[in-house]
């Protein structure tokens, strides 16, 4: 593939930032040009930031699976689309072709079909780290049905709330999935989300790590049945459904300032052309690059640059089921020099962990293949960035370090690799198209350089947030009524004397901690519900590995705690269930009033 958008210097980049400012309809209608479009769009942009109604590529048609496998398959068809790398180090890796992608994801979505999905229906999908994820969320993709993944990381409760708020009909899932030295037991805590419910009419169960598992006659097929019922029908083609520009791609939830996470809703042309974008320009992808995204796909980084990005690019993505520290603390390196990886994405926390492990493990291994390093989901700071700059790209590849939300659909501020300058612990300079606004507390603009204020975005960009699933309102009050006629991001910005930005944190309710957000809100909803709590304040402090310590200020009733710190792991435990372990803090102190 070729990409004629591709921006190769920084006189490049100023002359598309400007045109993307001057005459946005010219100039991501050029881009979109480069696409696959079963009807071409009527309209490039339609929009008010009061409803607010965002329309990209409006009257367009297209299915993004076709973008993303067959428009790559005839000079393609044979370049690996995902390489993955199991949890355990002796388990073969598996490489799927986009012929061998295009195939499954066709399979996988008659399947689908088979069982009832429809264009529109939203299915969650709740998987670790293996290639049927992927093959899963195309698959809804290639039929028009709504993907909604949940991290494997959230509780039976946190999954019911996402399930019950996008009524969600079906559930794709595995046994179990392995992630370092754990394995986590996904069908069960399925189970757990479905006693009592009766909307759920398909639970499908991939075969992972062949835990015993409870499988209920008429609600829970086997991946593998189905799929063999597929083959025997003898109809390997499913054809991409056609897609209104402004169709539905998924639903992500994510933490917010009030108790309920919110399902923020992504578009499918708009979206599908700023992933693709953003990857193209920020990593500067070149054909036969290996790239390797170490998040989760249950998160929006996964997403947008283990799928969309990088497959509607024809790039190989590198798939990781595992952990950074499993089996040791060179895992990653491991996986680098296995795979000759050529592009690394990974989250500040993650270098600030394997930091902490010294520079021996990295004597045996060969890093040279690497040419870009990315960082995201957090600030860096700068001993991390240097560290990792030194240590890994060994002071010859640059770090992109690319702000962006889940919101945002991709990145927003970010360096370009070898085209725009860097400097540690800035994101740098705005995506084209991407026009952005600090204001401080009274709504006032804040001009000019060496300033800091609330960050805002004042024209749309192809990849944003549509609507919050079920509640426009939401979204509307959320990110769009603090700031009259601007998108509020949530985060405090600085902008240096060289009009370059840094991002300096949320200045909300929301709390990130090791690059996942958590909204003290839902996490006092949580610990209240602890039988013996009568009210809980969270704050967030900073913490040197995972960037922000959750601190939970704690007044009991006085009644059944028998010790502390028995009470501390009740809550604990309690926490756990409602959310899941990632949102459990560090500390939890007991007190008399909350500060
Ligand atoms: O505070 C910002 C921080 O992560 C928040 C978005 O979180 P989420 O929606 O989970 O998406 C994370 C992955 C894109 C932002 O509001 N954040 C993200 N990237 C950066 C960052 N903070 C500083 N620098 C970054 N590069």
């Amino acid at each position: 593939m070729s990409f004629p958008y591709q921006i190769k210097s920084f006189e490049d980049y100023k002359a598309s930032y400007k045109k993307s400012v001057d005459q946005p309809e010219v100039f991501w209608g050029e881009i979109a040009d480069n696409f696959a479009w079963k009807k071409k769009w009527d309209k490039v942009l339609e929009w008010n930031f009061t409803e607010p109604k965002i329309e990209w590529f409006k009257g367009g048609k297209l299915n993004i699976t076709e973008n993303c496998l067959d428009r790559h398959l005839e000079l393609s068809g044979d370049v690996p689309a995902i390489i993955w790398e199991a949890n355990n180090p002796t388990e073969k890796s598996r490489t799927l072709t986009y012929k061998e992608l295009h195939f499954k994801v066709m399979q996988f979505a008659n399947v689908l079909k088979n069982n009832g999905v429809q264009k529109g229906d939203r299915v969650c999908i709740y998987m670790g780290m293996i290639p049927e994820l992927a093959i899963a969320t195309l698959a809804c993709a290639r039929i028009g049905a709504i993907h909604s993944i949940i991290f494997g990381g959230f509780s039976a409760q946190a999954i019911a709330d996402r399930l019950d708020d996008a009524k969600a009909e079906f559930i794709i899932t595995a046994d179990g999935a392995f992630r370092g030295a754990k394995d986590i037991p996904l069908k069960s805590v399925v189970d757990d989300v479905l006693i009592g419910n009766h909307t759920v009419k398909k639970v499908i169960v991939y075969t992972r790590t062949r835990v015993p598992i409870s499988m209920i006659k008429d609600r829970d097929i086997w991946w593998e049945d189905e799929v063999e019922k597929v083959e025997a029908q003898g109809n390997p083609f499913c054809p991409a459904e056609s897609m209104d520009s402004e169709d539905p791609l998924f639903i992500l939830y994510t933490s917010g300032s009030t108790g309920k996470p919110k399902g923020v809703v992504h578009s499918t042309a708009g979206y599908m052309i700023w992933a693709n974008y953003t990857f193209v320009n920020v990593f500067q992808y070149r054909p036969g690059q290996v790239h390797f995204c170490t998040a989760d796909i249950g998160w929006i980084t996964g997403h947008s640059y283990i799928i969309y990005g990088p497959l509607s690019s024809g790039a190989t993505s590198l798939m990781f089921e595992g952990v950074p520290t499993y089996p040791d603390a060179g895992r990653f390196w491991d996986i680098v020099d296995k795979f000759k990886v050529n592009i690394l994405y990974t989250a500040p926390t993650a270098i600030r962990s394997l930091m902490a492990f010294g520079t021996d493990i990295l004597k045996d291994k060969n890093l040279s293949s690497l040419e870009v390093l990315g960082t995201v989901g957090e600030p860096i700071n700068e001993e991390a960035w240097h560290w990792y700059n030194k240590n890994i790209g060994k002071e010859k590849c640059p770090i992109v370090d690319t702000w962006w939300q889940t919101e945002t659909g991709a990145a927003m501020i970010s360096n370009m690799a070898n085209v725009t300058p860097s400097k540690p612990t800035y994101a740098t300079l705005p995506m084209p198209g991407v026009q952005l606004a600090l204001r401080d507390e009274q709504g006032n603009i804040i001009e000019g350089n060496g300033v800091s204020g609330n960050l805002c975005i004042t024209f749309p960009w192809p990849g944003m947030i549509r609507t919050t699933y079920g509640d426009h309102e939401r979204c509307k009050q959320t990110y769009f009524s603090t700031y009259e006629n601007n998108y509020f991001t949530g985060d405090g910005c600085l902008r240096d004397e060289e009009g370059m930005y840094r991002i300096t944190g949320r200045v909300d309710d929301v709390l990130n901690v090791s690059g996942h957000r958590i909204g003290t809100a839902e996490l006092e909803n949580a610990i209240n519900m602890h039988t013996g709590v009568i009210e809980s304040a969270i704050v967030g402090y900073p913490h040197d590995l995972k960037g922000q310590g959750i601190y939970a200020y704690v007044i009991l009733d006085g009644v059944h705690h028998e010790s502390e710190e028995l009470t501390r792991k009740d809550i604990l435990q309690t926490i756990t269930r409602i959310i899941g372990a990632i949102a459990k803090p560090d500390k939890i102190q007991f007190v008399s009033g909350l500060p």
